[in-house]
């Protein structure tokens, strides 16, 4: 599992720190995994569900290991090692509690929150017949301050989250990370994000998802169906469909448009995605994303460019989404394809973002985390997006 890891690794151009590759070989993870073979709990691309809600939506899992890897170098590189550190994991299973005590070592602390306690349970019993009983196990909704007084070097958030909750920010240390699995725009991200005062900046972030947050900080996405086996998602504040406008929309003849560019060698689309979120909404478009099913595209409904969810325009023009990429004399070129009345304008419109992108060195986003109430003079330029705790502005960087 751990050679596979680093060879994961490797081809997404990232680094794994030794101490963590180290932390890997020591935890036996078949020890937190009930119910599944030894080889299915050490598949490195695959969760374990352990609990699913009554519709059957998984609510609790012990995370894949090629996620969890990832996330504890992203802490690691952001609070330049853990050694000694004290870390407040929230989201229990055990596995990573485990790494994350191999890794802050015997003068650091693990201290782990599950707002479920037959989850803490397990964990404390997996953490104890392991010998990993250093690590201190809550119940309690981790969205409220957990330890009152106490601050962490870091917080590594493992379910996903659409907010910053206050007590998050407070319970850093002045320079603390917070690595967080979090959604905007409907697309997830795991962010390491680094303290300074009452603001967050990010140091890293990584295409992820996550089970969802439950509790006070619980908000989901909200799901429109298009056409059988197709839908939108809307995640942030007043996004609102008219199901008027989106009546037999998949219906109306499509267009496709190409970017015309030969993209660089390893290629971070998932950058170009929340690029194309931030660049592409207002003036009566609002941004969006897509998901199929598999019959959906097998009988040409839609063709998007990942079925799990692609980044999507809607207006009074019509319905635009990324598409598939395409290769054409020799290189890779990127494509939208559109719906509706003006199904050729949208479409251009998107491409044109696409080569805007391209064009400016295929950036990363940077995130800012202000609290509420930050006046708009107080943010930096870039594209505001207002939750209920916190107004996160994104701006992109090569
Ligand atoms: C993906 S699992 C955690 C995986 C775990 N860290 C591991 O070692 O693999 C996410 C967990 O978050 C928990 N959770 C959801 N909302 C929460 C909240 N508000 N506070 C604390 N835990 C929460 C769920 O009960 C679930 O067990």
């Amino acid at each position: 599992m751990v050679d596979q890891l680093i060879a994961d690794h490797e081809d997404k151009g990232l680094r794994m720190r030794p101490e963590v590759e180290q932390a890997l070989r020591a935890v036996p993870r078949d020890r937190f995994t009930p119910g599944v073979t030894v080889e299915r709990a050490y598949l490195a691309d695959r969760s374990v569900v352990t609990k699913r809600a009554s519709d059957g939506e998984a609510v609790s899992s012990v995370s894949a290991p090629f996620l969890i890897s990832e996330m504890l170098n992203q802490a690691a590189d952001a609070v330049d090692g853990l050694r000694g550190r004290s870390v407040l994991e929230i989201g229990s299973g055990g596995y990573n509690a485990a790494l994350l005590a191999e890794l802050v070592g015997p003068d650091g602390s693990v201290t782990t929150v599950d707002i479920d306690s037959e989850v803490t349970d397990r964990a404390t019993a997996c953490l104890s017949a392991t010998g990993y009983d250093r690590v201190s196990v809550v119940c309690a909704d981790a969205a409220q301050p957990i330890q009152p007084g106490r601050s962490y070097d870091l917080i590594i958030v493992t379910v996903g989250a659409w907010d910053i909750p206050p007590a998050w920010v407070a319970q850093l240390t002045d320079d603390g990370v917070l690595v967080v699995p979090l959604r905007t725009f409907g697309m997830t991200r795991s962010w390491a994000l680094r303290r300074a005062g009452d603001r967050l900046v990010s140091h890293s972030q990584r295409l992820c998802g996550f089970v969802s947050m439950q509790g006070t900080g619980a908000s989901q996405v909200r799901h429109v169906d298009l056409a059988p086996g197709v839908e939108l998602r809307l995640d942030e504040l007043q996004q609102q469909v008219d199901p008027e406008a989106i009546d037999g929309l998949l219906s109306a003849p499509s267009t496709q448009a190409w970017a015309g560019m030969s993209l660089p060698p390893a290629t971070v689309l998932a950058d170009l995605d929340l690029w194309l979120a931030c660049r592409v909404t207002g003036e009566g478009q609002q941004f969006v994303v897509l998901a199929a099913e598999q019959t959906a595209i097998d009988a040409g409904v839609v063709a998007p460019a990942w079925r799990f969810g692609t980044p999507a325009t809607l207006s009074k023009g019509g319905l635009c989404y990324r598409g598939e990429l395409t290769w054409t004399d020799s290189r890779f070129d990127l494509g939208a394809r559109a719906h509706g009345p003006d199904a050729d304008a949208v479409a251009r419109q998107m491409v044109e973002q696409m080569r805007a992108w391209v064009d400016a060195g295929t950036p990363s986003p940077v995130l800012h985390v202000l609290p509420a109430g930050t006046p708009d003079g107080d943010l930096l330029a870039g594209t505001v997006l207002d939750k209920r705790h916190s107004r996160l502005a994104i701006t992109f960087t090569s």
